[in-house]
């Protein structure tokens, strides 16, 4: 059942009508008999390519957008409210029975380039299971599937730029790539923002986990700085208002500026 006073949508806004959600993709490689030629791109920047993933490493410096008050792309997508309901960011009550898994509620700010909240926004979440599945058809990993955790959520973030996700701690999964690495325990994150040129898309990992030394796509964040901003910190203490029993993770999202977000997704 939802939990008393969890809301994904305290805020208000105008209406305005916003795509169906998408299923969360999955970041296995294909099986073997699909995969594309192994012919990864030159890395770039300098870090090594994404295990198992060459094409999807960066390949070219960014483009830069001329960007302006004429630009007519300047300002993002808006989403309205009527698509968020109170069950989107809390991913373990979103079916009959409760999840198998470690409760957890990731919480932080979503902030601009300057430092300042970014409010009545639209955050996205998908991830793997406890036993580090997803809900997917591109993922044949043998581990079981949950029938009561699909991984895929959504929030609003609220006038102080505010966002809250009630879910299960996803599980490490195997690449089945050479070498037989793992990735470690992460949250996928999509952002809007304020602007095009804000949209990110984005890894978040905890504090703690003994795979983040190896993870692939974690290290193609520019350098050590970066990768810590991708690593939400266990916030000790009582459990938010209207999300009882779980743990909380702290994690600030920042859309630009000197210290952004990395984004090795
Ligand atoms: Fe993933």
């Amino acid at each position: 059942m939802p939990s008393p006073g969890a809301r994904c949508d305290n805020v208000s806004m105008p209406t305005v009508p916003t795509p169906a959600p998408t299923p969360a993709p999955a970041d296995r490689p294909a099986p073997a008999s699909a995969a594309a030629p192994d012919t990864a791109p030159a890395p770039y920047p300098a870090t090594p390519p994404y295990q198992g993933f060459p094409l999807r490493h960066p390949a070219h410096p960014p483009v830069r957008l001329l960007t302006g008050p004429e630009s007519a792309e300047f300002y993002g997508p808006v989403f309205g409210l009527t698509d968020v309901t109170p069950l989107d960011c809390d991913l373990t009550v979103q079916h009959p029975g409760t999840p198998i898994g470690e409760r957890i509620t990731v919480t932080g700010r979503l902030l601009d380039d300057r430092g300042h909240p970014i409010p009545h926004q639209l955050i996205e979440l998908w991830q793997a299971n406890a036993a580090g599945r997803y809900a997917h058809q591109g993922d044949q990993h043998d581990a079981p599937l949950d029938p009561n955790f699909t991984g895929a959520g959504r929030a609003l973030t609220d006038a102080a730029g505010r966002y809250a996700f009630t879910t299960i701690k996803p599980g490490p999964y195997p690449l089945g790539t050479p070498g037989d690495p793992w990735r470690a325990a992460h949250l996928h994150f999509s952002l809007f923002g304020r602007a095009f040129t804000q949209r990110l898309v984005t890894q978040m990992y905890f504090e703690g986990d003994p795979l983040l030394a190896y993870d692939s796509v974690l290290h193609a964040a520019p350098n050590a700085a970066a990768r810590r901003r991708l690593i939400a910190t266990y916030a000790p203490g009582p459990p938010l208002p209207g999300r009882p029993m779980s743990l909380t993770y702290h994690w600030d999202i920042v859309l630009g500026g000197p210290a952004p977000t990395a984004a090795p997704a």
